[in-house]
């Protein structure tokens, strides 16, 4: 008979919302012992945006201790010895295959249970994977996915083995654009492919992606737009030779990444909480619709205040303040205080080679094109040394979203406060204003 260990307070997941989620639980004044991390990765939370870029470096590159959270948010790094002293049980290397929410119970794939009074869904995403599509071959030993530290330690090995050879990156979304350039920086022979007409089509309009596009085509990178991979040759070695194209083409290739997406893992929770738009449902607290169990992070689908609608947000900005509302919803629950439901303001960023874009509020409407004129040191913008353009989307005559190449921390934050108050505007004004507009907002 196995033990069952109680918790007061259990969090499912051990990724950047449950480490904001811990140290808000200390803000809020937590006893020894009432708090649980329950992980299936066998480090301390950290900050994962540095797994696609930084952690790939072939010099300087980050590790842990450096990067766990809260460093990504300008706090201090929560080392295991910080939730030692806070008095909270980190249980790594542990995962949780079954969960009973009727009973509050959950249990490991070792057979270890686990009891609770208030539960925290962190699990966040995985990748999606080639096999699931049909790709012939697609269990190649040089084939990568990049989620979890794991995964990039298993991608830096094949880094170093396959030094400089030929590396083909399909998906050209945010996977595919930041692992893409770290293996050029590598010294690969990079080709990317991706089925959109042009990279990044979920956030970037036509005019942005081709700003990237151009630059990592003077970079050396070998774009391959509109087709898919179909099959991977794959050598006696059990490693990828070739890797064919929908459209006829064959790749070379030493070592292949894929990121084609992610997926919310919810599969604990099917048929126990209410889903929507595959996530699972909460309120602006968070709660889902099962009392005592919240949802935060990439699996939470919430009620985006701001744009009257429900979404799932799969950015580490909203991980971290999603998981600080969660913690001040439970709190206050148990105050019978009330809080402000979540007001969020959707914000992503990137960054590839010296590059470094940030964008603010709703991609919808029309997008006005801006340049900052005075900066560019060349006419072709994808090679100015210090390139800076940006991007309005003017909706219902109103300015909903900003995009900024290369702003400054002052005009990151106007075009913040611009997403935040929509203001109207005409794009005649706008492409005049351009960045201006951001420093003054
Ligand atoms: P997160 O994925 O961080 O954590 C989930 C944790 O739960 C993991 O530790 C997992 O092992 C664990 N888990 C899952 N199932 C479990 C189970 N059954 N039992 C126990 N443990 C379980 N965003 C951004 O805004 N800017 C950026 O630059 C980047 N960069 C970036 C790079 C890479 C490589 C990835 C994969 C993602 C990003 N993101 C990003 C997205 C961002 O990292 C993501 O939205 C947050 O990490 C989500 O936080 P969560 O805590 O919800 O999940
Ligand atoms: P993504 O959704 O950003 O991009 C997926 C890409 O794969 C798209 O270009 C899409 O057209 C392509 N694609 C889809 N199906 C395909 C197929 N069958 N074959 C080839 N290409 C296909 O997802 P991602 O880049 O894999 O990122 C995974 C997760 O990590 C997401 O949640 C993302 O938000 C997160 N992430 C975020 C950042 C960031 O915010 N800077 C960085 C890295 C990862």
């Amino acid at each position: 008979v196995f033990e069952v260990k109680h918790f007061k307070y259990i969090v499912i997941g051990g990724g950047v919302a449950a480490g904001y989620a811990a140290r808000e639980f200390t803000r809020q004044g937590l006893q020894l012992g009432e708090l649980a991390i329950i992980s299936k990765e066998g480090v301390a939370p950290y900050e994962r945006p540095a797994l696609s870029k930084s952690y790939l470096f072939p010099n300087e590159a980050a590790r842990l201790p450096s990067f766990h959270v809260c460093v990504g948010s300008g706090g201090e790094g929560l080392l295991p010895e910080w939730y030692e002293e806070k008095g909270i049980e980190l249980i790594l290397g542990t995962e949780i295959v079954k969960a009973d929410l009727a009973s509050k119970t959950i249990a490991s794939a070792s057979g270890r249970i686990f009891r609770y009074q208030t539960l925290i869904i962190a699990t966040g995403s995985e990748a999606k994977k080639l096999k699931d599509f049909g790709v012939q071959g697609a269990d190649a030993k040089s084939i990568f996915y990049l989620r979890e530290i794991s995964d990039a330690d298993k991608l830096v090995e094949a880094l170093k083995a396959k030094q400089k050879g030929k590396a083909v990156v399909i998906g050209g979304g945010y996977i595919g654009l930041e692992v893409g350039a770290a293996m050029r920086i590598n010294g690969f022979d990079v080709s990317m492919v991706y089925p959109g007409p042009w990279c990044m089509n979920r956030l970037f309009s036509p005019a942005i992606a081709s700003f990237y596009e151009e630059y990592y085509s003077n970079k050396g990178i070998k774009l391959i737009k509109g087709t898919v991979a179909v099959e991977f040759e794959v050598g006696s070695n059990g490693e990828v030779k070739t890797v064919k194209l929908k459209d006829g083409q064959l790749l070379q290739a030493d070592i292949v990444v894929v990121g084609i997406g992610g997926r919310p893992l919810t599969a604990l929770f099917k048929g126990q909480v209410e889903e929507e738009k595959v996530g699972i449902k909460t309120d602006g607290l968070f709660r889902t619709s099962v009392p005592d169990v919240y949802a935060v992070g990439d699996v939470a689908t919430f009620p985006m205040k701001m744009y009257k609608d429900m979404r799932r947000v799969e950015h580490v900005d909203h991980a971290r303040k999603s998981a600080e509302q969660a913690v001040k919803a439970i709190r206050a629950s148990e105050d019978g205080k009330y809080i402000e439901e979540y007001d969020y303001l959707p914000f992503f960023y990137s960054r590839y080679f010296d590059l470094s874009w940030c964008f603010y509020g709703d991609n919808v409407g029309e997008p006005v094109l801006f340049k900052d004129i005075g900066n560019a040191d060349t006419d072709d913008d994808s090679k100015c040394k210090n390139p800076r353009f940006g991007t309005y989307w003017i909706h219902n005559h109103k300015v909903v979203g900003a995009f900024l190449e290369g702003g400054t921390a002052e005009e990151n934050i106007g075009i913040a406060k611009i997403a935040r108050l929509q203001p109207e505007k005409k794009k005649e004004e706008l492409e005049m204003l351009g960045m201006l507009y951001a420093r003054l907002a």
